[in-house]
């Protein structure tokens, strides 16, 4: 049994050490943890378990955020948020109302960002293997923007635009600087041999070619170099690349109009984290564009696009699990949760760590370690190692927090588990998103268990 002694980087665990990594309106009353002025115990009452609680104001203040960093930036800046973090109509609603357009990477988040009410002028649609199919419903949705990934891309565009006899498509290309960032390794996307993008030559040459295409209007190139990025150096790194590179585009007749940054700002999943600010990004951005466009001599400095996923939905985001099994029957005390690599793999995906609390003792010292276990059958399903927790208990709610990006995005029904809800709150106001799925959902499309399911041989 742990002695409750605080060991060497070991912290307390309560609310109070966590604020920073719970949503902006996540508080404590009465000792249980409230999120958008709700109980967390009301909302696993009301909408059962597990669930992704995610907090408007924390969506706003983000979106804004980046907003408001580049709005200093003349020629513009728009703000894409990237929907592969989460897909959800109501977190669009909420970031294209504060400003914001999308990047999407499939036709399913371009189907979804268009229902949210955004514009397909304001969509950016990415992909390392895009096909016909997903061009086509690009093109007809008047995506503003294509970024190709590949040579044999651009003939593809071409050909939908010129069958679907579609005004001239604005495409970008993207690039691949070759660099390296510090990242788990699954997330580095901007090194040689990655499979995202082409090679400085190739882009010019696409750009070149692209110029010459009646179906096409080259407006410049996108780069992301990884995801969950805690330092300023792959920013520093990629915009010292960028000016020789303007220069050599621009004397070959295809001058950058549209500079596409991407995503990649890390935030913080663990209170010693200490992601650089989206002012920060955005300070260095526009301060290291500026000077490399006079070092180079270009005069038209470039339209921005940056495309934050993790740093405006990740930190609005909290999984609410219930209890069930409690178990310490050898070295490690194990507390079962009704959900786990299902609604979040990202622990066994990247080794990443979270923090967590039984939601109505948030204000309670823990007095023992445990490891937090998923629902499925798998050794590796273990959500959090050694957690600080009060003694749990059968019927607890355990709330993760940061889990906004990359979890339900990423889910599946592995286990034929049920996918969880998602629910926005508000000023005391829960709102469902995502409604949960039911076993008949989980069943419905495989042909011999539907079938029972309408001629009432299983009950579900
Ligand atoms: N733009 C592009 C072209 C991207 O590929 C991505 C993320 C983003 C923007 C948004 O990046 P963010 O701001 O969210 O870092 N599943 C992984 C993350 C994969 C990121 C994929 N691309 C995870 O759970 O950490």
């Amino acid at each position: 049994m742990w002695d409750g002694e605080p060991e060497s980087g070991y912290v307390r665990c309560m609310f109070s050490d966590l604020t920073s990594i719970f949503p902006d309106t996540a508080s404590t009353l009465d000792g249980e943890l409230t999120i958008g002025g709700i109980r967390a115990t009301e909302l696993t009452a009301l909408f059962g378990s597990p669930l992704l609680v995610l907090d408007e104001e924390t969506i706003q203040s983000r979106t804004r955020a980046w907003i408001d960093a580049f709005a200093p930036w003349e020629p513009g800046c728009q703000v894409a948020f990237a929907c592969k973090s989460l897909c959800v109509g109501a977190a669009l609603e909420l970031t294209s109302a504060e400003g914001a357009g999308a990047d999407v990477a499939s036709a399913g988040e371009l189907a979804i960002a268009r229902a949210a009410g955004i514009s397909g002028q304001d969509i950016v649609l990415h992909g390392n293997n895009k096909y016909r199919a997903d061009l086509m419903f690009a093109v007809r949705e008047g995506v503003g923007l294509i970024v190709l990934d590949a040579p044999d891309e651009l003939d593809l565009v071409e050909e939908v635009v010129a069958e679907l006899q579609a005004p001239p498509q604005a495409v970008l290309v993207r690039v691949n600087p070759d660099i390296e960032v510090e990242t788990h390794r699954y997330i580095r996307t901007g090194h040689a041999g990655s499979k995202f993008g082409v090679c400085a030559d190739t882009a010019q040459e696409m750009l070149t070619r692209a110029a010459k295409s009646p179906h096409l209007v080259p407006r410049g190139i996108h780069m992301h170099l990884g995801s969950q990025l805690l330092s300023l150096d792959p920013w520093r790194q990629v915009l010292t690349w960028l000016g020789p590179f303007a220069r050599t585009l621009a004397d070959a007749g295809v001058p950058i109009e549209v500079l596409d940054l991407g995503g990649g700002l890390g935030i913080r999943y663990l209170e010693h984290q200490h992601p650089p600010t989206i002012r920060d990004v955005a300070n260095l951005t526009m301060s290291m564009i500026r000077s490399a466009w006079s070092e180079y001599g270009l005069d038209t400095l470039p339209q921005l696009i940056v495309e934050p996923g993790r740093s405006i939905i990740g930190n609005a985001g909290v999984t609410l699990y219930s209890v069930g099994v409690v178990k310490r029957d050898g070295p490690i005390g194990y507390v079962n949760v009704d959900g786990g690599m299902s609604d979040n793999p990202r622990p066994m995906l990247y080794q990443a760590e979270y923090r967590c609390l039984i939601a109505d003792r948030a204000t309670t010292p823990p007095d023992g370690k445990w490891w937090i276990a998923g629902v499925h059958c798998e050794s590796g399903d273990v959500l959090i190692e050694d957690a600080p927790l009060p003694a749990p208990h059968r019927g607890d709610t355990l709330a993760v927090a940061g889990t906004g990006a990359y979890t339900v995005s990423m889910g599946s029904n592995y286990n034929a588990h049920p996918r969880p809800a998602v629910v926005m709150v508000a000023d005391g106001v829960a709102q469902i998103a995502v409604r949960r799925e039911s076993i008949a959902d989980v069943v419905c499309r495989d042909v011999i268990a539907a079938t029972s399911i309408v001629s009432n041989t299983v009950h579900v």
